[in-house]
């Protein structure tokens, strides 16, 4: 480990990621939930990321709104490397990745605020002298009303691995292509040992196991990594004027689609005592957040918020396929979805995108009933949202660069980029489908896949 590390694995480079869960336009939305407004994005803003990697993410989503500036931070040459490269590549110039690290950020405020900030995967894998230069740069270079995303490890799920944070800390290490092969042996083991003890911890490990041991490295390996509760990371982050607002993802805002009723009453009764977000963790044994923080967003009045919400454009959709457009939490899915009503919702939607209030008064429900079910055919993936239809537009050329280079690297070398830019959504598509990347590549279009594509706004090239 080198010393300009500041505790961080930096011994080898973080694999090429993309976050579906990080879209600005979407996250405004999932605000609404909480009537609060974000910054808005079918106008010029500026977007900063903290410890971008090799900035996947961040370059898609500077193709998704071209009128607005993108700047990612990472401290690994490396990762800014490969970040250049694929900016060159999709010619794109309103996004920068600069070589520098949170200290250096937090001595050096730009002359011009940020409005959105996002940071995956870094706060719960630096040690707690590096957190609070992040809260120091938040301090510094966020506007007022700004909108801050954390993905982080939610202590929830976390709490159990600390047996195996333990065990690939001090198992020896192997040789350099397979350095954690002691370490999985001996987790191997030790579960063999102990019969079927601990089911959570189990399936936990049996997630990680299929990882690589790059990613390993950051989750089990190093000295941070474990999970926090959000109560504890909103306390800290109070140092840069900023609250607690809501899940990134709209439909995790919507706890009683997916909790049995005496859930849910427990869940509000500790809403009101101002642990929350805790008790809802301890509920879906959360392994990870992903949370939107805001500094002074105004706060909507009335019904404001659910009006703006039922504007919004909606299309017909089918988790099929495995496109990763948002995550959604639906294994645990309660409450009773009738199929003839998912069918009309999509039958109405169609496949251009339609207001959500406009599809629900084809429905014959009442006000509530209808929302209802438009929030459940949301967070069941039977819709998806959309963005209105001239900032969607805007963004087709400088997606249709990005999509080129993606299919180019698949082709070429094989190298993936983990997404595909929707203008459409406003957000990434990850990669997750063999399906998907076929017809990128294939000679014969997959029809149905290019029907799809279609929906998020991409076309064929
Ligand atoms: C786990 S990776 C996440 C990368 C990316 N956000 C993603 O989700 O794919 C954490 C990133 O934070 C960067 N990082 C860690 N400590 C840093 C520091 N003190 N200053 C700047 N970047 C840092 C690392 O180089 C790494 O790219």
């Amino acid at each position: 480990m080198s010393d300009w590390s500041q505790g961080y694995p930096t011994d080898t480079s973080y694999i090429d990621n993309a976050q579906a869960e990080i879209a600005p336009a979407r996250w405004n939305r999932s605000l609404l939930l909480v009537k609060r407004q974000g910054p808005a994005t079918n106008r010029p803003f500026r977007f900063l990321e903290l410890g971008c990697g090799s900035a996947t993410t961040l370059i898609a989503l500077a193709a998704c709104y071209p009128q607005a500036e993108f700047l990612g931070v990472d401290f690994m040459p490396e990762h800014v490397v490969r970040a250049r490269q694929l900016i060159d590549e999709a010619e794109l110039s309103n996004v920068r990745v600069e070589e520098r690290d949170f200290a250096e950020m937090a001595v050096d405020p730009p002359a011009e605020r940020f409005d959105f900030a996002a940071a995956h995967g870094v706060w719960t894998w630096v040690d707690p002298a590096v957190q609070a230069q992040i809260v120091s740069v938040l301090n510094q270079w966020l506007a007022p009303g700004a909108l801050a995303y954390f993905g982080y490890n939610s202590a929830a799920g976390w709490s159990a691995a600390a047996p195996l944070r333990r065990i690939f800390r001090a198992a020896p290490r192997g040789p350099a292509e397979q350095r954690f092969a002691p370490a999985r042996q001996a987790v191997e083991r030790w579960f063999d040992l102990r019969g079927t003890e601990s089911p959570a911890l189990r399936r936990l490990w049996k997630k990680l196991s299929e990882a690589s041991d790059e990613f390993l490295s950051h989750e089990l390996g190093s000295t941070n990594g474990t999970g926090i509760w959000p109560e504890d990371l909103g306390q800290t982050l109070s140092g840069a004027k900023m609250s607690y607002a809501c899940p990134a993802v709209l439909v995790e805002g919507l706890d009683a689609l997916f909790l049995e009723d005496d859930e849910v009453a427990w869940l509000r009764e500790a809403v009101g005592q101002g642990w929350g977000e805790t008790a809802r963790d301890l509920m879906h044994a959360r392994t990870f957040r992903n949370d939107l923080f805001h500094r002074g967003a105004p706060l909507l009045q009335g019904g404001e918020g659910m009006s703006r919400l039922l504007t919004t454009r909606v299309a017909a959709w089918s988790p099929e396929f495995g496109f990763g457009t948002h995550n959604v939490p639906k294994e645990r899915m309660t409450r009773h979805l009738d199929p003839s009503v998912l069918r009309s919702i999509q039958g109405a939607a169609g496949t251009e995108g339609r207001p959500l209030a406009e599809v629900l008064s084809t429905l014959g429900l009442d006000a509530q009933a209808g929302l209802q079910s438009g929030l459940m055919a949301l967070a069941a993936n039977a819709l998806i949202d959309l963005r209105p239809q001239a900032e969607a537009e805007a963004a087709v050329d400088s997606c249709a660069r990005f999509n080129r280079v993606v299919r180019k690297r698949i082709e070429t070398d094989g190298a993936l980029i983990q997404c595909l830019a929707s203008p459409a959504i406003g957000g990434c598509v990850t990669l997750g489908s063999a399906r998907l990347q076929d017809h990128l590549t294939d000679e014969t279009p997959d029809a149905q896949v290019a029907e799809r594509l279609a929906v998020l706004g991409i076309q064929p090239d």
